[in-house]
């Protein structure tokens, strides 16, 4: 672990340096969808990102590039209070969603996690449950019980990922296989 301290300037995740960025960095912020604000977040003491300010427009990629460490994870799992579930993980500043801070406290978290989703590096599957269970995981916690409904939206979204002609055999096996 490695403390706010020990990082440089360099090692720190910032967007639009020098003149020109400046200048580009506030005419993004003026049509942006998604943006932080002074965003800190620490786990207890350990300071994971410091006071960032990102804006992220639609229709447009935002890459965060920088070495181990320097505070992409976190910054990400900021996005859709993902950090609500860390033991000791704080938040300061802001996340924006058009225009609204996501950290309010009239806003659930839920349905903020169900506007801005996040693909992990490796495959997070419920361990327990099969490859179809875990594909429309979502649709049966809002309700959905339609067996048509749930197969027609597990092999849309499967083929929309092309995985369906990998799994199509195997769709009751566990999702640990996958
Ligand atoms: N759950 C945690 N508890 C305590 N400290 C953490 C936790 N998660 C991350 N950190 C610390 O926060 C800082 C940023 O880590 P983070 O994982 O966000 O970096 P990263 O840029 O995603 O690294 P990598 O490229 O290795 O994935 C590091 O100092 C890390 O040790
Ligand atoms: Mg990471």
């Amino acid at each position: 672990m490695s403390d706010s301290s020990e990082k440089t300037a360099s090692e720190k995740p910032q967007a639009g340096t020098g003149k020109a960025g400046k200048a580009s960095l506030e005419a993004m912020a003026s049509r942006a969808r998604l943006e932080t604000r002074n965003l800190t977040v620490k786990y207890g003491s350990t300071v994971g990102v410091e006071d960032i300010n990102i804006p992220m427009c639609d229709n447009s990629v935002t890459a965060l590039i920088g070495p181990s460490g320097c505070g992409k994870t976190t910054f990400l799992r900021a996005l859709n209070r993902m950090h609500d579930l860390t033991r000791g993980a704080s938040i300061e500043g802001k996340v924006l969603l058009d225009g609204k801070n996501i950290y309010d406290d009239d806003v659930n978290p839920v349905i903020i996690r169900r506007k801005i989703g996040m693909v992990f590096q490796k495959p997070t599957p419920f361990p327990t449950m099969s490859i179809f269970d875990n594909v429309v995981a979502g649709l049966k916690l809002v309700g959905i019980r339609n067996k048509k409904v749930l197969q027609e939206t597990c092999e849309k979204a499967l083929r929309q990922a092309a995985l369906f002609d990998e799994v199509k055999d195997r769709l009751k096996t566990a999702a640990v296989s996958l």
